[in-house]
Parts: structure tokens; C-alpha cells; sequence
């Protein structure tokens, strides 16, 4: 047994040593030159490459949201680099969601300057909502914010704005039709109504209710006693990440926090634009090629978490 670790041992050691050798190398004595860093709509300015974005931003008095002095604990310092920002480093895949990736969001604490680059700054307001709709915002990291009310409209606008139902009406009314000489209409309009919005709003229950002549109450039982209904909107692409036995032992642990991350999301939400609901399940059925999800009706198995990404992308 030895025989097989001292060699193991050996080789990781020379591969730690040559890494830190590298970015020591990197750190003194690489030579990028004059750099020029555009900030789209603002400023230019040319620095010496070789330092973190939020470096030179602080040394240039551009103000940039940071609350942990550039360790990457604190997600704040988010920018959208056009061009050149290299690879995304481990230390920033936590803070940053699939649609950051997508756009070219990266940690201005984290990319190194060695080439031109051209940045957008996203304005301060935006980067507070962000850092809420994420969730990344930490007390504990003496920042502290009020959004204020008009970024959600006037309240008595909103009073006053009554929510045209008419559309929503039709549909269900044509469900009710379909149903409605059945032995038992509930259910199928329920499932319909359920499978046309992803959901089932609230209201509709008050009009299959009326419709159908059955007591609110009753319809209110069915459709919170069924799990096949949900009262939360859901999305376009329902996520179900198996955590029976078979999968949770082969890694159907690690495949949800892959798409928690990926998505931005906790399992039982749904992002916000309403692409993809996150969703556990006790066992699809295929315990065979476990660790297994499924997307709609397509199942997928014998799943590591790197496949995750390009799976989402058929959707
Ligand atoms: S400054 Fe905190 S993550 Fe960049
Ligand atoms: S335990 Fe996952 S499919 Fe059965």
C-alpha cells in the first residue's frame, strides 16, 4: 500500500509547490504593462496591470460596493466586465448566478487587470436589488441599506390599479365546460386550470366554486390536499431532483446544490423569470441509473453535477 501512496504524496506535493511558485511568480515579477480600463458611459483611465479591478477603482476614488476589502466573502463588489476578464475563479462561483455568468458579471475583487478592459458599473440601486433578489446581503458585514418605495411604485397606484381577470375567466370557464357533465368535474378542472397557469391562482377558486355549485371550502380541501397542485406560480420548466436512497447516496445531494447555485433559487422556488421550478421528489422510478432529476417529462440519469449546465441549456 505504501508503495502506491509515497508516489501519490510526492507528486501533489510538487504540484502544490509549482501552483504556489506561480502565482508567486505571477505576483512579483509578471509585467502586463500599461492597461487602459474603460468604464462604459464614464471614465478611462491607465493603470499598471497586474492588480485586482477593486484595486484600482479604490485608487482612482470610483465607488464600488465592497464590505469585506476584496477577501470575496461579501459578494457586493459586482461589476460587468466586457471584455478579457479571464476564466471565472472558484472563489466567485458562490455570488454569481447562471444569468450573472451568462451577461459577464464577475467580482471586481477577484479579476486581475492584464489586458484593456472595459467595464460596466451597474448603478449603485441596481447592485442593492441585486444583492437582495440573490440573497447575499450579510448584517454582519456593517453595510446597510433602505430601498426606497418608489422603486415599487406608488402604493396608491397600486390600490387603485384592479387586476383585469377577464382572460383568466375564459379559461377557466372553457375548462368547466369541458367538465362539467362528468361524474366528478373538480379534479379535471383543477388539473387543467392548474396545468394551463402552472399554478393554481387563488381567484380562480372563487369562480370553479361558483361554477361547479360546490362549496369554496371543499374545492379549498381538494387543492391543498393533492400535491399535484400548487398555489405558488411555478415555471415554464419543473426541476425534479430525485433524493430517494439510491440517489441521495450517489451524490442527488450534490446535484440539487449545483442547481440551487446554478439557478439561484431553493428548492420549492422558482426563478424569477419564471424559467425553471426547483423541486425534490422521493423516488422517479429509475433507482437503476441513480443519481437521477427529471425536467418536465424527460429524465435524466447516471448524473454528475458537471452535466448540470449543459442540461439546463436545452431548455
Ligand atoms: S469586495 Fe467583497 S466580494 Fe469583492
Ligand atoms: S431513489 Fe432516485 S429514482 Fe429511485
Amino acid at each position: 500500500m505504501t508503495e502506491f501512496i509515497t508516489p501519490i504524496i510526492v507528486l501533489s506535493s510538487i504540484s502544490f509547490f509549482l501552483s504556489t511558485l506561480l502565482v508567486l511568480a505571477d505576483k512579483f515579477f509578471a509585467d502586463y504593462g500599461e492597461c487602459r480600463i474603460t468604464i462604459t458611459d464614464e471614465k478611462e483611465f491607465t493603470v499598471r496591470g497586474g492588480q485586482t479591478i477593486l484595486s484600482y477603482f479604490i485608487a482612482n476614488n470610483i465607488n464600488i460596493p465592497s464590505s469585506c476589502g476584496g477577501k470575496a466573502t461579501c459578494g457586493y463588489c459586482k461589476i460587468k466586465v466586457l471584455n478579457d476578464g479571464g476564466p471565472i475563479l472558484p472563489t466567485e462561483r458562490p455570488f454569481l448566478t447562471r444569468e450573472d455568468k451568462n451577461i459577464g458579471i464577475r467580482l471586481a475583487c477577484q479579476v486581475k487587470v492584464k489586458n484593456d478592459m472595459e467595464i460596466h458599473m451597474p448603478d449603485f440601486l441596481e447592485t442593492v436589488k441585486n444583492i437582495v433578489k440573490n440573497r447575499l446581503y450579510n448584517p454582519k458585514l456593517l453595510w446597510s441599506f433602505k430601498i426606497a418605495n418608489q422603486m415599487y411604485g406608488n402604493p396608491e397606484d397600486r390600490k387603485t390599479k384592479k387586476k383585469d381577470n377577464s382572460d383568466d375567466k375564459a379559461i377557466i370557464y372553457a375548462a368547466i365546460e369541458e367538465y362539467k357533465d362528468s361524474a366528478g368535474p373538480l379534479v379535471p378542472v383543477l388539473l387543467n386550470v392548474n396545468s394551463t397557469f402552472n399554478y393554481l391562482p387563488k381567484h380562480c377558486l372563487g369562480y370553479i366554486s361558483e361554477e361547479l355549485n360546490i362549496p369554496l371550502s371543499l374545492v379549498s380541501r381538494v387543492a391543498t390536499f393533492y400535491n399535484a397542485f400548487s398555489f405558488k406560480p411555478r415555471g415554464k420548466n419543473i426541476i425534479k431532483v430525485c433524493m430517494g436512497t439510491s440517489c441521495y447516496v450517489k451524490g442527488g445531494k450534490k446535484i440539487l446544490e449545483t442547481l440551487e447555485e446554478e439557478l439561484g433559487v431553493k428548492v420549492g422556488e422558482s426563478t424569477e423569470d419564471l424559467k425553471y421550478t426547483l423541486e425534490t421528489v422521493n423516488c422517479i422510478g429509475c433507482c437503476g441509473q441513480s443519481p437521477v432529476m427529471s425536467i418536465n417529462d424527460d429524465i435524466y440519469g447516471y448524473l454528475n453535477h458537471n452535466m448540470i449546465y449543459d442540461i439546463l441549456d436545452r431548455y
